[in-house]
């Protein structure tokens, strides 16, 4: 029987990358008196909305950025936070702008994402960048992806040749993982709710990249052994406790390195939209 599977930190990876972020900016500041600003906007008081943007700001906060949220009122117009992202896209002291989805439901966030200039879209979700990674270009790429390959590149070092597969064909997470895999080199399947024989599929896979939002749906023995599974799932039981779209307890048995929930890709998430605020600035500001 083989030793249970290495358990990825990415709580542990997470605070290196904010520490290496709070030296740049820090080094930005005495070299050149500059603070990158990070501007996150949240229209209405939806609860998980609330707890995300606080943990934004004081992550944004604690590596030494400009960081100022906006929290507008359940009522604003789309008209409103329009002017608000115009207002954003025009100082030129903001270097991200995110917009926290949902928005509610008399706003269209297209409209919205397609307002906000791609150069300060730290979220990676502008149809611009969505083309410019569609086409390997440099762009601003979506944060839990982003994070993702952090982490397979801190565990697996090159994936060239790699067989991944991605169950989750979502914009914000399933199809840019699946172009960031590509451009690693792997072999990629973007599966969804509509694959035949799911399992099979997943047995293939040096990579699983779990991101369905379904409780322990990914079982142990879909698993290839000594594979590495990064559960992007964050859902909440019935009981209150936290669940992945993997079974842990059945994978870590046959995985060779498995990301935990919490603790694996969600802390990285945040990481990153602070890396890309860096990214964002340096592109803008030189
Ligand atoms: N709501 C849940 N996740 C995200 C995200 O990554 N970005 C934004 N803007 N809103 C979200």
């Amino acid at each position: 029987m083989a030793a249970e599977a290495r358990i990825i930190d990415g709580k542990a990876a997470a605070a290196a990358l904010r520490a290496e972020i709070a030296s740049e900016v820090s080094g930005i500041k005495a070299a050149r008196g500059l603070v990158p600003g990070l501007h996150v906007v949240l229209v209405g008081e939806d609860p998980a909305s609330r707890v995300y943007v606080a943990s934004k700001e004081k992550q944004a906060v604690e590596v030494g950025m400009n960081s100022v949220a906006h929290r507008l009122p359940p009522e604003t117009s789309e008209a409103e936070l329009l002017a608000k992202v115009a207002q954003l896209n025009a100082d030129d002291s903001v270097d991200g702008i995110l917009v926290q989805l949902p928005l509610p439901a008399h706003i269209d966030a297209d409209r919205i994402i397609d307002a906000i200039d791609p150069a300060k879209d730290v979220d990676g979700f502008h149809l611009s960048n969505v083309g410019k990674l569609a086409a390997g270009r440099a762009a601003l790429v979506p944060c839990t992806p982003l994070g993702s390959m952090i982490l397979l590149r801190q565990t697996l070092g090159s994936l060239a040749g790699l067989e991944a597969v991605v169950i989750g064909r979502s914009a914000i997470v399933g199809k840019p993982m699946a172009q960031l895999l590509l451009q690693a080199d792997c072999t990629v399947t973007l599966a969804h709710s509509r694959t035949r024989d799911l399992p099979a599929v997943v047995r293939r896979a040096d990579i699983v990249i779990a991101a369905v939002g379904r409780p322990r749906m990914v079982k142990g023995d879909w698993i290839k052994p000594g594979a590495t599974v990064i559960d992007v799932g964050i859902n909440r039981l019935p009981d209150g406790k936290l669940a992945g779209d993997v079974d842990f307890a059945e994978a870590v048995k046959v995985a060779g390195a498995i990301t935990p929930v919490p603790g694996g890709v969600g802390p990285m998430t945040i990481a990153c939209l602070l890396k890309n605020t860096l990214t964002a600035f340096h592109a803008r500001r030189g």
